[in-house]
């Protein structure tokens, strides 16, 4: 099959591309880097020329609220816009667990946007709506850290690797489109705040001073507040196997391998 990954660039496009590859696929990796924009429609109809499966894992460079709503709303409208005119056969969008609970945000306010813009086309799709990714857990506990405090809610949270979302987006797209919403999560629960000490804990950057982590209930998840089981995905959802604790240690080892200096843990 040929399939074009628009965001084959990013961090679960590239792991997409990767993986389809090697299951045998003819898989374009569209992004602005390889002269392929979804805002603009640069590149897309030869990009899509022959294609059987699209699947949209693009983010917008700015997270600004209208410039977020713009980017999917425009973006989606073209890849579905080109897609029908191409006569492809699966449109799959990657989105988030609990969009609809968490709309006091901007970012989620467009990705609700960007999924009722392809269930009110005629193109046949699915949405993996994913939980938030292990890689992503350093921009949380950053966005609540105020000095050496991170003040953090509650809340639960059962993230998953992106080797994991990238799994379950290729297996998901290479099966027919549901023309629904599948969920994917990953293999634990915890609390947020836990999450935050288990992760700090595991940072050996001896540049930094520790950050103590405070349980807060008015403490905000990405500058949102959030209810105790907002993040949460369906007991349906199909689950990733890899856990935190696995994943830290991976890229603890990995980082200071990299720089022997400092250990501290990105993506
Ligand atoms: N973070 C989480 O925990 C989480 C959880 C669930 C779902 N998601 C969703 O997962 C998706 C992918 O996230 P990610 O972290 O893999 O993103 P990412 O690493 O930031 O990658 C974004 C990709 O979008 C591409 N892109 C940007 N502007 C574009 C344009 N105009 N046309 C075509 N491609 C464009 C980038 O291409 P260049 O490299 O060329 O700039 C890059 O390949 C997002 O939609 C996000 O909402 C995230």
């Amino acid at each position: 099959m040929k399939i074009v990954v628009i965001g084959g660039t990013g961090l679960i496009g590239s792991r997409l591309v990767t993986n389809l590859r090697s299951q045998g696929h003819e898989v374009v990796a569209a992004s602005p880097k390889n002269g392929v924009n979804s805002v603009t429609g640069d590149g897309l109809a030869k990009a899509l020329k022959g294609a059987s499966v699209v699947i949209d894992v693009t983010n917008s460079p700015s997270w600004e609220d209208s410039e977020v709503l713009k980017f999917f709303e425009t973006s989606t409208r073209n890849l579905l816009a080109y897609e029908a005119a191409e006569g492809v056969g699966h449109h799959v969008a990657l989105s988030v667990v609990g969009t609809e609970r968490l709309l006091e945000s901007g970012f989620f306010r467009a990705k609700l946007a960007q999924e009722n813009l392809i269930k009110a086309s005629k193109n046949p799709y699915t949405i993996v709506r994913a939980t938030q990714f292990f890689e992503f857990v350093k921009q949380i506990v950053d966005y609540s850290t105020e000095g050496n405090t991170v003040r953090m809610p509650s809340a639960l949270i059962q993230p998953m690797g992106a080797d994991d979302v990238a799994s379950a987006v290729a297996r998901i797209a290479t099966n027919p489109p549901v023309n629904g919403t599948v969920e994917i999560g990953g293999p634990e629960q915890f609390r947020l705040d836990e999450l935050a000490r288990r992760f700090l804990a595991a940072r050996q950057d001896p540049h930094q001073n520790p950050r103590e982590v405070i349980c807060d209930p008015h403490g905000r998840y990405y500058g949102i507040e959030v209810s105790e089981r907002a993040l949460l995905p369906d007991s349906n959802a199909q689950l990733g196997e890899t856990r935190f604790e696995t994943w830290l240690a991976q890229s603890v080892a990995q980082i200071a391998n990299a720089s022997p200096q400092s250990a501290s843990v990105g993506r």
